[in-house]
């Protein structure tokens, strides 16, 4: 376990994740240097990120006092400032190769030599933005789940010339944390989680499509069913543990059956006209207007959910 305790990071970008990663650096004793080209955004930072503390205090889910967390974070004038003496930089301004070139250009240039910089990209594989780098050995995708202070997954994607001790580094430092990281051993468009939360959906989609079940029919099918077991386990274990000698005896049971439905799924495209009476369905289900109300629902019962989960043996 590497010793992260009053280490410096350096979190660029302030918005939704950029704000979320300074909760998880803080909260685990790192001092952070925030820093965002809009003045505006990077004024009101901290008290945004203080609603969110007060909201996970409440849920119980701090270990000490939200001004302490807060204390440890800091709003800087430049990216330069941001990157003075720091181990790592988390990039989390907006989804663009041109963006992301630029930026880190400057973070190579102004990071001291031996911190990782990391990018919380959702789709970009590294070797878009750190080719013609002189530092681009130092360079990787840590992928977040929003939000990355209630949700732990990292997806650590590094580009074909990421040292291996840089991506070492990076697993150790995210679990360090208190994240909970995962190693994408090659370049893929979407890492892992998007590509398995896509799955579901096109499978999703064309059953609706097609005419199987409503949305929220559908939805319950994960709500009420996979995603209990989901929640604690992956479909892996489940898999494990659904036939009595394991893996291959599940498969030996039913994995005809999976290969021959799978020969009838196909790509769904998304069809405006069919996203439409989704959205139809759920409105009148849930009013336009109650969308922010439901958000802090959903945020309250992750909170409930995370706090469950930390209280139980893995
Ligand atoms: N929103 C999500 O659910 C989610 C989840 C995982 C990863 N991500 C990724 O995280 C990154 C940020 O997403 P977000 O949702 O926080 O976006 P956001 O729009 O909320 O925030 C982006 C911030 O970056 C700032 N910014 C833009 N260019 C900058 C620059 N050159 N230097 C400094 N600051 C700059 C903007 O002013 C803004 O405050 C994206 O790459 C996104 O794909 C998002």
């Amino acid at each position: 376990m590497i010793n992260i305790k009053n280490q410096k990071v350096a979190v660029i970008g302030s918005g939704l994740i950029g704000r979320a990663w300074a909760i998880v650096f803080a909260r685990a004793g790192l001092q952070v240097n925030i820093y965002d080209q809009s003045n505006e955004a990077l004024k009101n930072c901290l008290q945004l990120i203080r609603n969110l503390l007060d909201d996970a205090d409440k849920a119980g889910l701090i270990a000490e006092s939200v001004s302490d967390i807060i204390s440890r974070i800091h709003p800087v004038a430049t990216l330069e400032e941001a990157c003075a003496g720091v181990i790592l930089v988390q990039e989390n301004i907006r989804e663009t190769v041109e963006a992301k070139l630029a930026v880190f250009a400057e973070l190579d240039l102004h990071a001291p030599d031996n911190a990782i910089l990391a990018s919380s990209t959702s789709w970009l594989p590294t070797s878009l933005f750190t080719e013609n780098l002189r530092g681009r050995a130092r360079c990787l995708v840590a992928h977040p789940t929003n939000p990355p202070y209630l949700i732990p997954l990292v997806e650590v994607s590094p580009a074909p010339w990421t040292s291996d001790q840089v991506v070492a580094g990076a697993m150790a430092f995210y679990a360090a944390v208190d994240q909970e990281p995962v190693l994408v051993k090659k370049e893929i468009h979407g890492f892992l989680l998007n590509r398995v939360q896509g799955a579901v959906l096109n499978e999703m989609l064309n059953l609706y499509e097609e005419g199987y079940a409503s949305s929220a029919d559908l939805d319950k099918v994960m709500k009420y069913g996979l995603g209990l077991r989901w929640s604690f386990m992956g479909p892996f274990e489940t898999i494990d543990l659904n036939a009595p000698d394991g893996v291959v005896d599940y498969a030996a049971r039913y994995g005809q059956t999976y290969a021959d439905v799978a020969k009838t799924q196909k790509d769904n495209t998304w069809n405006p006209q069919v996203i439409a009476c989704v959205e139809r369905e759920r409105r009148e289900i849930l009013k336009k207007d109650e969308l922010d109300d439901r958000s802090r629902w959903r945020d309250n019962r992750l909170m409930n959910l995370r706090k469950h989960q930390l209280n139980q043996p893995k």
